[in-house]
């Protein structure tokens, strides 16, 4: 394993928010390729199917206490993560609800100085480049260090094989650098040496 993924003899834990809930997603599998590439340079890895966690709508409770098991389970695997990746499908030319409500679930204490990276996928040829950057603008509210490079992907649909592997062999290993870069930066940053 590249010492480089390591503080304090522990690997950097990289972990990806899905915004989609589809059955066979093509964003669920743009992030399974991007966290390959974290785990390629000795990341933990993690892909983080919301389908499997029972939220509840922000503001929904009084109090966060009242929060059900699976909103602390989730907070709980960001808050530990050194990288997060999030990826969501471009919807009405934003990023997806469910992402929105997942991280309206949380605050700082989950995302400041975590080194995130972003992907979008879209059916349509334009990209998911306003997803992205409204992504980019959420995660640096909640004081992230947000990567320089993201990846759209359009024309999901097509974009993929039934395996969930991209045709395109520069767009798999673009989408693969966004995991390896969060991984590294995410060492740097864990490093203490900036
Ligand atoms: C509610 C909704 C809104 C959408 N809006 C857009 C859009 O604005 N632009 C676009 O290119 N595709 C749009 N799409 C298509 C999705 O981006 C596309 O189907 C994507 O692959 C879905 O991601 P998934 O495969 O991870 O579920 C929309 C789809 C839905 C369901």
């Amino acid at each position: 394993m590249p010492i480089l993924s390591q503080v304090n003899n522990e690997s950097i834990n990289v972990v990806a928010l899905c915004g989609s809930l589809r059955q066979g997603s093509t964003t669920h599998a743009a992030l399974q390729i991007a966290l390959s590439g974290a785990e390629e340079v000795g990341a933990d890895i993690e892909l983080i199917d919301l389908r499997e966690y029972r939220l509840i709508f922000h503001g929904e409770v009084v109090d966060e206490s009242e929060y059900p098991p699976d909103v602390f389970k989730l907070k709980k695997k960001v808050k530990r993560a050194h990288g997060i990746l999030l990826g969501t499908p471009e919807y009405h030319g934003s990023f997806s609800g469910v992402l929105k409500n997942a991280l309206d679930l949380m605050w700082f204490e989950e995302f400041e100085n975590k080194v995130v990276g972003l992907i979008g996928v879209s059916g349509g040829k334009m990209g998911a480049g306003n997803a992205i950057s409204m992504l980019r603008t959420v995660s640096a509210t909640l004081r992230a260090l947000v990567i320089p490079t993201d990846v759209s992907i359009a024309q999901a649909s097509e974009a993929f094989d039934e395996n969930g592997n991209l045709h395109d062999k520069e767009l798999t290993d673009r989408v693969k650098a966004v995991g390896r870069q969060v991984t590294k930066y995410a060492a740097l940053y864990n490093s203490g040496k900036i």
